[in-house]
């Protein structure tokens, strides 16, 4: 019954550190807070992912554009606790700022947050970050998305079905 709240904004998640990064694909991806800047992520409990975060205690939020599909459906179908899907995709790891988490020099924003609480949410566990730095390119300007110009991305259902944000702005 969660189908019904899409479509929903796609994300990468990379944890782990630069020596060895693993980016995960996440939709559950959500605001928590202005002050503190704090945001929530739901990572299933077998994801390789929730226990590296639970070990190191930060993650990246990567913003990924369309012309990422590729490597976001791999970061999203294959589990690093197999292989090291870092070497599949043709992103670049380069260091964060202020966590361990590498950030993807590719992707149009990395949000560095450090873990303040974790809670158990049935097979999933929401990992609460406090953002603590970010970078981004040419994609945002004055903290806004370019969105007539970037093609943010969005899985419309679940399995491999994505577009883009539109660059139509109605006010109400
Ligand atoms: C578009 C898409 C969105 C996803 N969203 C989530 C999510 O929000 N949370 C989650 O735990 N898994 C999500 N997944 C599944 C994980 O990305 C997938 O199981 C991945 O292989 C886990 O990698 P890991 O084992 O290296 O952590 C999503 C997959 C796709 C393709």
């Amino acid at each position: 019954m969660l189908g019904y709240l899409y479509p929903l904004r796609t994300y990468l998640i990379v944890a782990g550190t630069f020596e060895k990064p693993n980016p995960m694909t996440a939709d559950w991806v959500v605001p928590l807070s202005f002050s503190p800047q704090l945001l929530g992520v739901a990572i299933g409990k077998t994801r390789h992912t929730c226990g590296l975060i639970k070990e190191k205690k930060d993650f990246v939020v990567a913003v990924p554009t369309l012309e990422l599909l590729k490597d976001v459906w791999i970061a999203g179908t294959t589990s690093g606790a197999r292989e090291d899907k870092s070497k599949k995709m043709s992103v670049t790891f380069v260091p964060s700022k202020k966590v361990k988490a590498p950030s993807i020099k590719e992707c149009a924003a990395n949000i560095e947050c450090k873990v303040v609480n974790e809670v158990e949410t049935g097979d999933h566990i929401f990992f609460v970050g406090e953002i603590v730095d970010v970078t981004y390119g040419d994609a945002f300007r004055d903290g806004k998305p370019d969105i007539k110009n970037y093609r943010f991305l969005i899985h419309t259902s679940s399995g491999p079905n994505f577009t883009y944000v539109g660059n139509e702005i109605f006010k109400p």
